[in-house]
């Protein structure tokens, strides 16, 4: 029987249907049942076209399958990005991934990935493209903001949640990308040579064994190779005896990058890579299945029961979340954004615009704040007390209404920066930028003068004799697609200055206007060379926080929301601190060896004694905390230990503090100084309150991995240091293990 839809009831339908408290998620060997029972179902051709992507001009999606609907299996639909959902409409412009590791919550970071899950599936996407897993190798690096930072186990945990908010609604998530997907320039055939196992297990896979715990349906092979091999036909990478299949435990299906498969067919489906995206030749690379697997099926270089395990790792994933019943189909088209497939049914909420707003406020990190004081007619630094300001001047081009739309790719960086440029870019449709926040919230409270061209000398005449100066400066970066360049940056970043002239913008304002606030967006850290200036009473370091960022960043600047963001990396004034670089102009591919093994940010800097301008962890509240009791013991049951200590708040308003620990390894195991283990959200403690805290380190957390034994726990004795960044230990002791 045939029925036919009308628009409107489909649009019922996925309303109905997107309700994400109908399914039920299925345990692996019940879901390679499911798998194995269709794929024994199905002729070589559906097989083909589930492996396959529908190619670059066919899919209503980034990346779709081939639907086999006489088995009730509809095309797979893949989409970007790690931050919302790209290419269509009625969505949320999320925080990026750097925004989410900055609120050390996984509270929030659950919560977040639940958003980003309920927006991809009401659209009908399948498979979310994200999280982005890649660790910031340099603070260059163009796409790191997908990522969280540097530090494995700060990424681990923004993998984890992410992954199990994400698949919470039925939602696959792709981790991404393996492996070493560290630069921009070369990426597309750089070999990025891992010297050990032990580098490559604790930095780089170590945020992907995370998610595979999180119960991890997918991941995308990465375009650079890896140990000179390609990432996506590399055994060791994707492998069944490899690091993520046997190592890891992975059980779900591996998709290429978009493009990133080259030579032959039989390479790429022995290795194990159980998806091509999106199927054909895209200038990069690509079209290594279509046909050349059918070829490879012929002459027998590849099986049957090869092909079989692709598509039945594929329907797994599928199967696992239950999306084969009650999940919506498409309702967009990238290809036409406003054709007629396209529904534009709205599936950003009031729910989502709030969370949104709520992480930008807090990954938003206080740098720095200068108050002068009761008495004071005018308050100086932060928060700003609007009774008090009678003027205010807005400055800086990165205050304003971006250029939206400027390109699919989000290649400009005109006006405030809110999401860096990519595949990862966001919608920008309902941004409302800093500038335009301000306005509503100052109203007639004050009068307003805005400078937001970055001529300096017409920020300076706007700044002058005003009772507070807000600056606000950015830096960005993106993914390097054809070469393309943005103000001279070709996806990772030429430098760590800001952009437009912003230092020399911020100095100029700050020689008049005593009451200097910087606000600075950007990508990762950036060189505030001018941060101990005497004029410059606030400075905030507000990341890449998505759509909500005008409201978000107008609820700290006047005190509405206490700042409790915490830097994922550390802001050195030189890259010379980071110990790593990007290797821009080659004649070919490049070789990168990771020499630095595990020493980066933070690690490597303690390794050669610097002390950074803003250290790893570091954030200011409007209050204070004061940490006591402290003690370390093993718990009896997992080989693990307990800290447990106490945070009182010391100051005169409620806020929350990131109480964190740092181990330091016994001599012998041959770890950095201080390494990250753990941290705590210490949620809305109010003025005068103490409250007890207790954070538990596993075994393979206190463990090094060993190349032929795996992760084993050192013998020696533990230093723990709890404190407020990594340079302000408040509390320590020893555990002999
Ligand atoms: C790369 O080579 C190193 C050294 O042989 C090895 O330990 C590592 O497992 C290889 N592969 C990856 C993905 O790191
Ligand atoms: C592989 O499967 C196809 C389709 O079922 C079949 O025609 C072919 O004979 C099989 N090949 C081998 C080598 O078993
Ligand atoms: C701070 O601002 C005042 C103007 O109020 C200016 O006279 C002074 O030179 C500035 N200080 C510095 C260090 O630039």
């Amino acid at each position: 029987m045939k029925i036919a839809i009308s628009p409107t009831v489909l649009l019922l339908a996925n309303l109905f249907f997107s309700d994400a408290s109908a399914f039920v998620e299925r345990t692996w060997p019940e879901a390679f049942t499911l798998a194995d029972r269709t794929v024994a179902q199905m002729t070589t051709a559906e097989k083909l076209g589930v492996i396959r992507g529908r190619g670059q001009f066919n899919s209503r999606c980034v990346g779709d399958t081939n639907a086999v609907p006489r088995l009730g299996i509809p095309s797979i639909c893949l989409q970007d990005g790690p931050a919302g959902v790209r290419l269509t409409k009625g969505v949320t412009g999320f925080p990026t991934g750097i925004n989410a590791a900055s609120t050390f919550s996984r509270r929030l970071m659950k919560a977040r990935g639940v958003a980003l899950g309920e927006e991809f599936r009401g659209k009908g996407v399948n498979v979310h493209l994200g999280p982005g897993l890649d660790i910031m190798r340099n603070p260059k690096m163009g796409r790191a903001w997908e990522s969280a930072g540097p530090d494995p186990y700060l990424t681990g945990e923004f993998a984890y949640e992410t992954t199990l908010g994400i698949q919470s609604t039925g939602v696959q998530a792709c981790a991404k990308h393996a492996i070493a997907n560290n630069q921009e320039h070369w990426r597309y055939g750089l070999s990025a040579d891992i010297p050990d196992e032990r580098t490559s297990r604790e930095i780089y896979w170590y945020p992907f064994e995370r998610a595979v715990e999180a119960g991890l349906t997918s991941v995308m092979c990465a375009y650079n190779r890896v140990n000179q091999t390609s990432s996506c036909r590399n055994e060791d990478v994707i492998g069944n005896t490899g690091i993520l299949r046997k190592d890891l435990g992975f059980k779900g299906w591996i998709v290429s990058d978009w493009g990133a498969t080259h030579d032959s067919a039989t390479d790429h489906a022995n290795a194990g890579m159980d998806m091509e995206q999106p199927g054909d030749w895209i200038l990069i690379g690509g079209g290594v299945y279509s046909p050349g697997l059918e070829w490879a099926l012929n002459d027998g270089s590849v099986t049957n029961s090869t092909v079989n395990q692709l598509v039945s790792r594929i329907l797994a994933g599928f199967y696992k979340l239950g999306q084969e019943t009650g999940f919506p189909p498409p309702n967009f088209n990238v290809q036409r954004a406003d054709g007629p497939l396209n529904l534009n049914v709205v599936v950003r909420t009031p729910a989502h615009v709030a969370l949104s707003k709520e992480i930008a406020s807090a990954s938003a990190v206080l740098l720095k704040t200068t108050t002068s004081g009761s008495s004071a007619t005018v308050t100086r630094g932060l928060p700003v007390d609007i009774a008090k300001v009678k003027t205010v001047a807005i400055i800086g081009q990165d205050a304003r209404m971006p250029k939206r739309d400027c390109d699919p790719m989000g290649k400009c960086n005109e006006g405030t920066m809110s999401v860096g440029w990519g595949s990862g870019t966001n919608s920008l449709e309902f941004i409302i930028p800093p500038e335009d926040a301000i306005k509503s919230f100052v109203g007639t409270k004050a009068a307003i003068t805005t400078s937001t061209t970055m001529d300096i000398n017409n920020a300076v005449n706007a700044a002058r004799g005003k009772d507070v100066a807000f600056v606000f400066v950015n830096a960005m970066s993106g993914e390097l697609l054809f070469y393309d360049v943005v103000h001279g940056n070709q996806g990772d970043r030429n430098d760590l200055a800001l952009w437009w002239k912003g230092g020399s913008l911020v100095e100029a304002v700050a020689a008049v206007n005593p009451n200097t606030i910087v606000v600075v967006h950007s990508v990762g850290p950036v060189s505030l060379t001018w941060s101990n200036h005497a004029n410059i009473t606030g400075i905030i370091y507000a990341g890449a926080p998505g759509e909500q960022t005008g409201p978000s960043i107008v609820d700290v600047l006047f005190g509405e929301y206490n700042p409790r963001g915490r830097l994922p990396f550390s802001i050195a004034d030189t890259e010379a601190a980071y110990g790593t670089s990007i290797v821009y102009g080659m004649d070919g591919f490049p070789t990168i060896t990771y020499s630095e093994k595990l020493l980066l940010d933070y690690r490597y800097m303690d390794s050669i004694n610097h002390t950074p301008r803003f250290p790893f962890g570091f954030g200011l509240s409007y209050t204070t905390f004061a940490y006591s009791a402290f003690s370390v013991a093993q718990t009896s049951s997992n080989g693990g230990i307990v800290i447990s200590f106490t945070v009182h708040n010391s100051g005169g308003r409620t806020g929350t503090e990131i109480p964190q620990v740092y181990l330091g390894y016994p001599a012998s195991a041959g770890e950095p100084k201080m390494v990250l283990r753990g941290f705590e959200e210490v949620l809305d403690l109010g003025a005068g309150a103490s409250r007890a805290v207790s954070i538990a380190i596993a075994r393979r957390e206190l463990s090094i991995f060993q190349s032929g034994k795996g992760w084993v726990r050192p013998t020696g004795t533990f230093t723990v240091y709890v404190g407020a960044s990594i340079k302000d230990i408040r509390l320590q002791g020893t555990i002999a293990l």
